[in-house]
């Protein structure tokens, strides 16, 4: 019994002649919260969709706890749950309704306990009759995690969860994203933003070109890269100047 939750060796995909991945590696261990960090348009969607049996690959072999994402996708999905940049939410519903008919689809025991304690932990009680198009952007996106956690999905798929949020509704995120992991989920996260992987990775792998280009905890990373010394003071370099320094020296290779 491994304790690996998602495996992925040698994936490619292209569109048309534009070759997005080409041979993306990384393996995420269970319970861990795993960032995929990249640019705009450097593939992280496209892997989530792959991940999630959205998308057939061109190429490679990806397992999801232990079950093929190709051949065994019924049960790869029944394990998955996924939350994309776009809140998922029914807006002419409340918070409430909203949980209660995931909930039901998922055909969970207990729907209106379950929904009841999920208001309470991602702090929606107050706001669980109003409707969901009057939720501010961290509302909503509070409500689209917490919808996603109905029925225990061993692993969460998180696509760039604050794109488009501001600074306080992405702190509120990132502090619904902390809770989640102490839970024992798996969480890959996709992230643009250096300081969001940096607050919420376990470990960090950086996408870039098409390949995993470094994988490791923030430590490991900065590792590679030793403070620079300015007489007394020693200055450590932020997970900005380390990503723009892997991606300056592979584009000088
Ligand atoms: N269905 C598609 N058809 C053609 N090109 C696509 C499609 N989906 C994504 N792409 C292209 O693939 C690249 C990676 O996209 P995406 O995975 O969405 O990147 P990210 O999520 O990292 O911003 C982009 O250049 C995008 O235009
Ligand atoms: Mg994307």
């Amino acid at each position: 019994m491994s304790n690996t939750a998602i495996s992925v060796k040698g994936l490619k995909k292209s569109f048309k002649d534009k070759e997005v991945l080409k041979g993306v590696d990384f393996e995420v261990r269970q319970g861990e919260i795993f960032a995929l960090l990249g640019s705009n348009g450097a593939g992280k969607t496209t892997t989530v969709n792959i991940l999630s049996t959205q998308m057939k690959p061109d190429g490679g072999e990806v397992s999801i706890c232990s079950f093929d994402v190709q051949r065994q996708s019924d049960q790869v999905r029944q394990s998955i749950s996924l939350t994309g940049q776009f809140a998922a939410l029914d807006g002419m519903l409340t918070g409430r309704e909203n949980l209660m008919m995931i909930a039901k689809l998922r055909g969970v025991s207990k729907p209106a306990q379950v929904v009841e304690n999920l208001l309470t932990k991602f702090s929606l009680t107050d706001a669980a009759n109003r409707r969901a198009d009057q939720y501010s952007g961290g509302m909503k996106r509070r409500l689209d995690i917490a919808m996603s956690l109905i029925g225990k999905p061993e692993v969460i798929f998180l696509d760039e969860p604050t794109t488009g949020l501001d600074p306080e509704a992405r702190i509120e995120v990132w502090n619904t994203v902390k809770e989640l992991a102490d839970s024992g989920t798996t969480i890959l996260l996709t992230t643009q933003y250096l300081e969001e992987a940096e607050q919420l990775a376990d470990r960090i792998a950086i996408l870039h070109d098409g390949k995993i280009i470094t994988t490791g905890t923030l430590t490991e990373l900065k590792a590679m890269f030793p403070p620079v010394k300015v007489e007394y003071i020693e200055k450590q370099p932020t997970l900005e100047e380390i990503f723009l320094a892997i991606i300056s020296k592979k584009v000088e290779m």
